[in-house]
């Protein structure tokens, strides 16, 4: 059977970004870079290279630098063109979808992820849809969302990223509670029985937790239109995936890769360091100076 292509990624990037205080005061969690490149940029070059052709971005206030990034920014490509600065154009805008493939949607009101993904709902229509988030980092040789959308052609209904963590960090992440009876063919691929947000270690179902990478069923949209919040005040993702279970299948997918949690701020730095180290022009001079930073120690006791 074939599964409808999924050409359109949503990526809410309405939230505060309190954990980045002060710097997320006047510029947006996903505008922080790594290395030189923001984190929604890795985001939305990860969707192209999974296929996909509409990106859909669900803002809030603060947010203009993000729309500003995906636009033209004419006196700076003139300056570089006349100076015939080939490479810093390409980073400019050689990537820049045409017109008309990208939107954004504001979300008036940070009420969570399971809120933002709804806000998306006209625009992506009655189709699969994939979600990024862009604080979610995966470090890969193939790019996760790939990953995840060569497992749907497999199996369609819903695909979520998965991996393991330790049993005492249940408490920060959505756990999957895994049917154990149903064996996929593809072995990085679970079946889940029901989903839990946030739960605490002794009542987590398993160590497998969900990260910021979805293929989901437009039936979620029904779901969400009803859906009231639950953990945290806020309307959960989760708690509407977990409804479509029955309805239609939800997979968990193992991918391949190292994933960095740029949502706090020692999973940011360690990112950083990681993505320095993955360039080649940069690579031992990071390796060196890295060398030095532990050599030296801390400065101010
Ligand atoms: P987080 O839980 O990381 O929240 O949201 P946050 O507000 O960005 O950061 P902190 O906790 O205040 O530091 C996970 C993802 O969901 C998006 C965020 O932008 C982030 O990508 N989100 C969250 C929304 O788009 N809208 C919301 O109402 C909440």
């Amino acid at each position: 059977m074939t599964h409808a292509k999924i050409k359109k990624v949503v990526f809410p990037v309405g939230g505060l970004g309190t954990r980045f205080l002060p710097a997320t005061k006047s510029m947006p969690k996903e505008m922080l870079p790594v290395v030189n490149k923001p984190l929604i940029h890795y985001a939305f070059e990860e969707a192209r290279a999974a296929g996909a052709q509409e990106f859909i971005f669900v803002t809030g206030r603060n947010k203009h630098a993000i729309e500003d990034h995906f636009d033209h920014v004419y006196e700076l490509q003139s300056h570089l063109s006349t100076k015939n600065k080939r490479l810093e154009l390409e980073m400019t805008s050689d990537w820049l979808p045409p017109p008309g493939n990208i939107s954004f949607i504001r979300q008036q009101e940070p009420l969570g992820l399971g809120h933002a993904v709804w806000c998306a709902r006209h625009a992506v229509g009655n189709e699969p849809f994939a979600v990024i988030l862009a604080d979610d980092m995966v470090l890969s040789k193939t790019p996760c969302l790939k990953q995840m959308v060569e497992a749907y052609d497999e199996v369609g209904g819903n695909v979520l990223g998965v991996m393991d963590i330790p049993r005492e960090k249940t408490g920060s992440y959505g756990i999957v509670d895994i049917d154990a009876d149903a064996k996929p063919r593809n072995r990085r691929l679970i079946k889940a029985k029901g989903l839990v947000e946030k739960p605490s270690p002794e009542k987590a179902p398993s160590t497998l937790s969900i990260i910021g990478r979805y293929i989901l069923q437009p039936e979620v949209f029904h779901i969400l239109d009803r859906q009231k919040p639950g953990a945290g005040g806020e309307i959960q993702l989760t708690d509407a995936i977990t409804k479509m279970i029955g309805e239609k299948p939800v997979h968990g997918y193992r991918f391949e890769g190292v994933r960095y949690d740029c949502g706090g701020l020692v999973g940011f730095v360690a990112a950083n360091v990681a993505y320095a180290l993955e360039r080649e022009d940069i690579h031992d001079r990071m390796v060196s100076e890295l060398r030095e930073v532990f050599k030296r120690g801390r400065v101010k006791e």
